[in-house]
């Protein structure tokens, strides 16, 4: 599995994560072998960032149902967030995360949509210094935002940046790409397949001839590939239940990367269908 170092720490992470907004939002998941397939698909590549929140509804609590259940739970890189207004309602919230994914500690705390983010961060900066989670990010997924959150980075210290990018929603490219990679920050890509509907509009239409030289197989690698090639994209976290479809996002990280000329290929070509 292809890696990109976290900048704070040189820690690699693999380029393909999961993300589990709606699809792990499931009653219990310990009767759901898709579910567990799809965790077992991710290690079994070498990957392991799990993106959740406590607005996934009860995702946490099938991550970490599932995860407790599997041989390594240690092996996964778990990234959530905080999503409420107030100091106590925000610990209360963190708490209840580390009881639901059943861990110790958290590898990444994330700040949900910049809600209330100066009262999460200095909760946050407590977590850290008492070694409850090992990095800090804040999240959002509308290029509105985008600005919002460069401000928040070049005025305080995290790790982490979490933001919407896909080949047909490219502003991320303007300022923040650019940004997080000035400031040494990584990024976790969501909504890749624009929550499945770029790859509604791509089906049933053909591949590139020349995506094969890529090793691109499927519309999926494709749109993973291109948000890959991007020199400041940390990791990409696509949102699946189906351990093939999984499968198929992770055979993103083989083989070649396209470089800038073949970037402006790819997104001229979607263009065009
Ligand atoms: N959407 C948001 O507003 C938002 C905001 C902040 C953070 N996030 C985080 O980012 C993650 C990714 O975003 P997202 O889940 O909203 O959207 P997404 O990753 O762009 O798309 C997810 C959808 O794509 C389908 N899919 C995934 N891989 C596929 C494949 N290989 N072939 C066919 N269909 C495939 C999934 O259905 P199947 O289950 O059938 O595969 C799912 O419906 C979230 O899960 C969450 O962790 C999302």
């Amino acid at each position: 599995m292809l890696t990109r170092p976290i900048p704070a720490s040189q820690e690699p992470l693999p380029v393909i994560g999961l993300g589990t907004w709606q699809t792990f939002d499931v009653a219990n998941a310990a009767a759901q072998p898709a579910l567990r397939q799809t965790l077992e698909t991710l290690r079994a590549a070498g990957a392991t960032v799990i993106d959740s929140s406590p607005m996934y509804g009860r995702a946490e609590e099938a991550v970490g149902t599932l995860t407790a259940a599997l041989p390594a739970p240690e092996a996964y890189f778990y990234a959530t967030k905080v999503w409420t207004q107030g100091r106590q309602e925000g610990i209360a919230q963190l708490e209840a995360s580390l009881r639901k994914l059943r861990r110790p500690r958290l590898d990444l705390l994330q700040i949900h949509n910049l809600v209330d983010w100066q009262t999460h961060l200095a909760t946050l900066r407590e977590w850290q210094q008492a070694g409850r989670v090992r990095y800090l990010g804040l999240t959002h997924y509308t290029d509105q935002m985008h600005l919002d959150l460069e401000r928040v980075l070049r005025r305080e210290r995290v790790e982490f940046v979490q933001f919407n990018y896909s080949i047909f929603e490219r502003h991320a490219e303007q300022r923040l790409l650019p940004a997080a990679a000035e400031l040494g920050v990584a990024t976790l890509i969501n909504r890749p397949f624009g929550e499945g509907r770029l790859l509604q509009r791509l089906r049933g239409q053909p591949l590139p001839a020349w995506a094969a030289a890529l090793g691109i197989t499927s519309w999926p690698q494709f749109l993973l590939k291109f948000l890959l090639s991007h020199p400041a994209v940390t990791c990409v976290i696509p949102g699946t239940s189906n351990p093939a479809h999984l499968a198929d996002n992770l055979r993103a990280a083989e083989g070649e990367l396209p470089d800038a000329a073949t970037r402006e290929r790819m997104a001229a070509y979607v263009r065009g269908l």
